[in-house]
């Protein structure tokens, strides 16, 4: 608490004329603001309708072909919390059809949630993971499948990390090391992969400089040196596991719970922080599989998303890495593997601007992360 108080309060706030941007929490009953211009549908079900209509040049999103699938689908991805937000008027870039996603469907209008009223921030109170889950528990087996939509695959492997009271430190000299195999355009860490590298010149203007970045999920800060890198005015992790920054200007570090609580907290008192641009390479695709000792949750990644929307500025970029295949499945514990029923749900409240991939591999590759370029569309007004 007090680690957070020093680091996360710090992140200098966003001198955006207030009255754009301004959130009402929807708890705070007695004081609302006196900007809010524009009355609309606040509730749940309302705000992700008006997201789902939003119109990017001329056509809503593509839709899917759900006969395939003509089971109800139970999700519980949810919302922030009851936030009520005032409509920006949002810019969104022109979709580059990805042929692959086409065919595939994965631009497919999913569903509407089940369960909107959840509040997604909630996720972060669940009960940490602290002994080995082997098995999907029975009962929840129909929530991770959607109905047996996608298959599980015990067969992969296995791993529990117990990540129960770990710190990371990130020092200066820790940060410039990565830093300068950026400056290399050298590839990255485990992965290997220079994929970022066209990312973050495409988008450098609209996402990176000058601008308040925040990074889901990481376990080397290879993104974060490479944000700095690209001049970002401030970087905020957000991880599990701990993780305590050494004097290294810019850079900020939260768990998922304290910046919950930050939230909540600054809903209630108006001063509710947005990013310009969310990253986040191979992580979601755990969120829920209790791998990392994170609590088992079959709507983890969803709920994510779902938090992201909220965390992030109507119309701001979201850099999303995931296991991507032809065909969904689970291979639990390790990850999920996305295809064309759980890719279009998983970013159904944002705009998908660009797949940074060719071809989809026909055999399910792990490391296949294509980087998507994502817009929010919670909060826009067009
Ligand atoms: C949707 O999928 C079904 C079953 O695979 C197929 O018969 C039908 O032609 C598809 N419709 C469209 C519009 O692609
Ligand atoms: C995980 O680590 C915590 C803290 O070190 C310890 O108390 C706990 O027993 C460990 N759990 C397992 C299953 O090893
Ligand atoms: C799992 O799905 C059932 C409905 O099929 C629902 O009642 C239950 O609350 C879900 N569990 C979780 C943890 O969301």
């Amino acid at each position: 608490m007090g680690y957070r108080t020093k680091c996360f309060l710090t992140v200098p706030y966003l001198m955006v004329p207030l009255c754009t941007l301004l959130i009402i929490a929807s708890y705070q009953q007695g004081k609302k603001s006196s900007c809010r211009a524009h009355p609309f549908d606040s509730s749940a079900t309302g705000v992700f309708r008006r997201a789902q209509q939003i119109i990017i040049n001329n056509v809503v999103d593509l839709p899917c072909n759900w006969s395939k699938h003509t089971r109800t689908i139970y999700l519980c991805a949810g919302m922030c919390s009851t936030v009520v937000r005032e409509k920006t008027k949002c810019i969104f870039h022109p979709r580059i059809v990805h042929e692959g996603f086409k065919t595939l469907g994965m631009y497919c209008k999913p569903p509407t949630d089940s369960c909107l009223e959840y509040n997604a921030w909630l996720k972060d109170s669940l009960p940490l993971t602290q002994q080995p889950v082997r098995k999907i528990p029975r009962n929840l087996v129909n929530n991770f499948t959607l109905d047996g939509l996608i298959s599980v695959d015990y067969g992969v492997g296995f791993v529990f990390a117990n990540y129960t009271g770990r710190i990371l430190t990130w020092t200066a000299n820790f940060i410039q090391k990565y830093r300068e195999q950026v400056r290399a355009r050298e590839p990255f860490g485990s992965y290997s992969t220079d994929a970022l590298y066209p990312v973050l010149d495409a988008y450098k203007n609209f996402a990176i400089t000058q601008k308040r970045c925040a990074v889901i999920g990481s376990e080397y800060p290879w993104i974060e040196a490479a944000l700095l890198e690209y001049a970002a005015a401030s970087v905020t992790t957000i991880e599990y596991s701990k993780i305590l920054v050494v004097k290294v200007p810019g850079l900020f570090a939260v768990t998922p719970g304290e910046f919950a609580n930050a939230q909540q907290a600054g809903a209630a008192t108006n001063r509710w922080d947005f990013f310009d641009s969310v990253w986040s390479y191979s992580s979601l695709e755990h969120d829920g599989l209790g791998r990392y000792t994170d609590p088992i949750n079959p709507y983890g990644d969803l709920q994510t998303m779902t938090k992201i929307s909220c965390m992030l500025k109507p119309g701001g970029f979201l850099f999303l890495a995931v296991p991507t295949s032809l065909r969904d499945e689970i291979h639990f514990n390790l990850h999920r593997v996305y295809g064309p029923v759980r890719y279009p749900i998983l970013y159904r409240y944002f705009h998908l601007v660009q797949v940074f991939a060719e071809e989809i591999p026909s055999t399910t590759n792990y490391g296949f992360q294509p980087i998507l370029v994502l817009q929010n569309k919670v909060g826009c007004a067009n």
